[in-house]
């Protein structure tokens, strides 16, 4: 299992190209499966979560092909329709197989996810769409197992504005008989380009980018192309590296409308943010930073998967500030872990008090989830002296080779082999 070992103080500068995003990625792939065919998904980032997805939808038939971030995937001959414990246990995105299969082929049988490092994660929403579609749902051994002859339109009204639970039922209402409604839906960028490919798939989609999407089924759906968009979080985990470094960075192939809660909370912070076509800019040298306290809430708020980058960042700000997760009320495992480099941060319930230490020291930490992970990477190019970061493993889900584009921008930061865990 690798490690992280990083030498702190090093001022962040250059430019870097942003990779694309993971979570349109995880989107975009179970959705080519709605046709017989090759779909191409250019701009896809080489990470584990997206080296998962392929090994299920390999699983289930689909011939993949991974060159250069261009991910090619033949759904021609999809013959398996359960998505295993093993697969799904690794990563729950995998639920996403649920709305393509039983759309396309009547049939789904996929694994419960179960929780996540830091709380119950449930798929009730999920369930709920296929049911209303017309689905006969069932829990059985751990599985959800789910058949429909054929989905019918119908009306979706979500309680909760789930991501997850918006894609499964856009993609499964694409291909049902009849006209179906979603309130309430997600309008997170990577939603909207999953509506957008099925629409180049041949899908009716109207509201695309609103909370009420339209969705007028069709018989059947063809194959296509089509370029994932920038990674945001990577986005702004390399902003907050470089704020929280007093540097000044270039992100290419990025996109600053995606990012607007982060790029206004950093300008609050004193940091100078540059906006240009595909490209953003920060500088943060020779400034002190101000503490700004940030709640996390639904597209177009301050993300959730940001929320422990903003803590590291706000635990080296002189003054008060508080983080509140309002999406996952359980997400603070990095901060026990923080608080072990100097950090001063205590909880209540789901907010972080964070007092900002003047200094963090370098030791050796781990953490059990992606984000958590790269709030401690943040936190350790900063510390005096040495920072070890086990379980690299979690970064290498979400980021692709983060250490290098770090590396490159002047980070002090190595990938060793490690036996701790
Ligand atoms: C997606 C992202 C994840 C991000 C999250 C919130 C992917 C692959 N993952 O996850 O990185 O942190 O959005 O922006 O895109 N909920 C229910 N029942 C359900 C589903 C969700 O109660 O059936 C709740 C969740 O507990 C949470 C809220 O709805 O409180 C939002 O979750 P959701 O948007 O569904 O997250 P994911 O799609 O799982």
């Amino acid at each position: 299992m690798d490690k992280f070992i990083i030498q702190g103080g090093k001022k962040l500068s250059g430019s870097v190209k942003v990779s694309g995003s993971k979570n349109s990625s995880l989107a975009l792939m179970p959705a080519s499966i709605l046709a017989s065919g090759k779909s191409v998904l250019k701009n896809t980032p080489e990470l584990n979560d997206v080296f998962t997805m392929s090994k299920l939808l390999k699983h289930l038939g689909a011939e993949i092909n991974f060159n250069n971030e261009i991910l090619k995937i033949d759904s021609s001959r999809i013959n398996e329709f359960t998505a295993p414990y093993e697969h799904v246990k690794k990563m729950r995105a995998s639920v996403y197989v649920l709305g393509p299969l039983l759309a396309r082929f009547g049939k789904a049988k996929v694994s419960l996810p179960g929780g996540c490092a830091w709380g119950p994660r449930p798929v009730n929403l999920h369930l709920e769409a296929m049911k209303k579609l017309g689905a006969d749902i069932d829990l059985k051994d751990g599985y959800i197992v789910a058949e429909a002859k054929k989905l019918k339109g119908t009306k979706i009204n979500f309680d909760v504005s789930s991501v997850g639970a918006t894609g499964n039922a856009m993609m499964a209402a694409s291909l049902a008989e009849g006209a179906t409604l979603i309130n309430n839906a997600a309008i997170e960028p990577e939603i909207t380009q999953l509506a957008e490919f099925l629409v180049k798939m041949g899908a009716l989609i109207d509201g695309i980018g609103t909370n009420t999407i339209a969705i007028q089924g069709v018989a059947e759906l063809h194959s296509t192309e089509i370029t994932t968009i920038p990674d945001r979080i990577e986005t702004g985990t390399l902003l907050i590296a470089a704020a929280i470094t007093n540097g000044n960075i270039t992100l290419i192939e990025t996109s600053s409308e995606h990012l607007e809660a982060v790029l206004l909370k950093l300008e609050d912070c004193g940091c100078k943010i540059t906006r240009e076509p595909k490209k953003i800019s920060i500088d943060a040298r020779n400034i002190e930073l101000n503490p700004v306290s940030i709640t996390t809430s639904i597209f177009p708020g301050f993300p959730t998967d940001m929320q422990a980058q903003w803590t590291a960042l706000m635990s080296i700000v002189n003054g008060v500030s508080t983080v509140t997760d309002t999406i996952y009320f359980d997400r603070f495992k990095h901060v026990p872990e923080l608080n072990r480099l100097g950090a001063q941060i205590v909880l209540d319930q789901n907010t972080a008090v964070v007092t900002g230490a003047k200094k963090l020291r370098g030791a050796k930490v781990m953490s059990t989830d992606l984000r958590a992970s790269a709030s401690l990477v943040l936190a350790g190019l900063v510390a005096e002296g040495t920072t070890e970061v086990l379980r690299v493993y979690h970064l290498d889900r979400g980021y692709q080779r983060i250490e290098e584009k770090l590396k490159s921008l002047g980070a002090d930061i190595r990938r060793v082999e490690s036996k701790e865990y």
